[in-house]
């Protein structure tokens, strides 16, 4: 499958290295609006000036690639996704889908238009103690899980747009935590309450910390046949000092008959207050995160079948994200459709 990657700095520079070290796919050129950042992988990875372009509508006519790789700032996700796909190519952006809700449904409407394949880079669902937590919930043995608690704080200091945007927790990190809670519960969002707010001493324009209620439906029936609702509070800042959880937070998952937690990227199990906590042994996975999602996005584009975290279905995490800004700027409860 022969690639074109735009955005190649930050994140990008990332992808760069999982794309060159990819045999499933030919990375056929670069795009970025800025030539020094193009001049940064010519140097740090000896890639041909020849394979760079500033230009994004010239790197498509010129190099034909079957699938192109978004790794820019949020607000070009929608143009450079559809442009590709208006031109025949197969889409694997960077989280978020896009940057508005309206945008996202314009994304996925094109996708329904033109046919192709778009992937959205979920990657926290391919790390181990996630896949570990997910495969011990889904075993049944705790029963039906009832409340979680999801926990995230960090203090990262960015600076760029992360910085000056409007609710950079929610709409830039929250995304990874609500789709693993799709993807970890094996269910979906119908109702949500959310408040935020900016720390006295945030570093960043907008608000960094929040808190949401959300009520999510299990997609299937537990053995009862009774489908309970999952009540989830997820509560998070990206301008702690000190307290800072693991990026994919730490988790705890009160079921029927027991107890799940994930602390520390260490998963652990309890039956009852008065048996031990057990840990659980995490599996390494031979390809995690953007390299696990390079080699599921070519298996898709070959076999022609929508890969798990497909456009579509990303609708239903990302609404999550846009529905929390709307709780927070109204004060209300809103419900959530996933785009129907
Ligand atoms: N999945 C993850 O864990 C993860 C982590 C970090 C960032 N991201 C995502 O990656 C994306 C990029 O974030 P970043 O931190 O790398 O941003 P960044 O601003 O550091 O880098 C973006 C790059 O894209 C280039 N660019 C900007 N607009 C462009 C355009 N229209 N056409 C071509 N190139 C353009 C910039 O020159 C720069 O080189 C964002 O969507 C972000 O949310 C994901």
């Amino acid at each position: 499958m022969r690639m074109v990657q735009v955005g190649v700095l930050g994140m990008g520079k990332w992808w760069v290295q999982v794309g060159l070290s990819s045999p499933d796919v030919e990375v056929a050129g670069y795009v970025d609006i800025n030539p020094g950042h193009l001049k940064v992988i010519q140097e740090e990875f000896g890639i041909a000036p020849s394979r760079c372009y500033v230009d994004f509508d010239r790197a498509l006519k010129e190099l034909k690639p079957d699938a192109v790789l978004i790794v820019t700032p949020p607000e070009f996700h929608e143009p450079l996704a559809v442009k590709a796909m208006e031109a025949g190519c197969h889409v694997l952006t960077e989280k978020p889908l896009a940057d508005t809700w309206e945008a996202c449904l314009r994304t996925v409407e094109a996708v329904r238009r033109t046919g192709r394949i778009m992937m959205v880079a979920q990657n926290y669902r391919y790390r181990p103690p996630v896949q570990t937590l997910r495969n011990a919930l889904a075993s049944g043995q705790f029963g039906a899980p009832g409340q979680v608690l999801v926990h995230f704080t960090r203090g990262p200091r960015f600076g760029g747009f992360r910085e000056e945007m409007p609710y950079p927790l929610i709409i830039d990190m929250a995304i990874h935590h609500y789709d693993l809670m799709r993807y970890i519960l094996d269910a979906d969002p119908v109702r949500l309450t959310a408040f935020s707010w900016n720390p006295p001493w945030s570093w960043y324009r907008g608000d960094a910390s929040s808190v949401s209620r959300i009520e999510m439906i299990p997609r299937s029936k537990p053995a009862s046949g009774q489908v309970h609702p999952i009540h989830v509070t997820y509560h998070a800042s990206w301008c702690t000092r000190g307290g800072a959880t693991s990026w994919n937070g730490h988790w705890m998952i009160y079921c029927e008959h027991g107890y799940l937690e994930m602390v520390d990227d260490r998963v652990y199990v309890q039956r009852s207050d008065d048996s031990p906590k057990e840990p659980l042994p995490v599996e390494p996975m031979p390809l995690t995160d953007q390299a696990y999602l390079l080699r599921a996005f070519a298996e898709a584009v070959r076999d022609g079948r929508p890969p798990e975290t497909r456009a579509e279905d990303n609708l239903r995490s990302i609404e999550m994200v846009f529905r929390t800004v709307e709780s927070c700027e109204t004060g209300r409860t809103v419900r959530l459709t996933g785009g129907a």
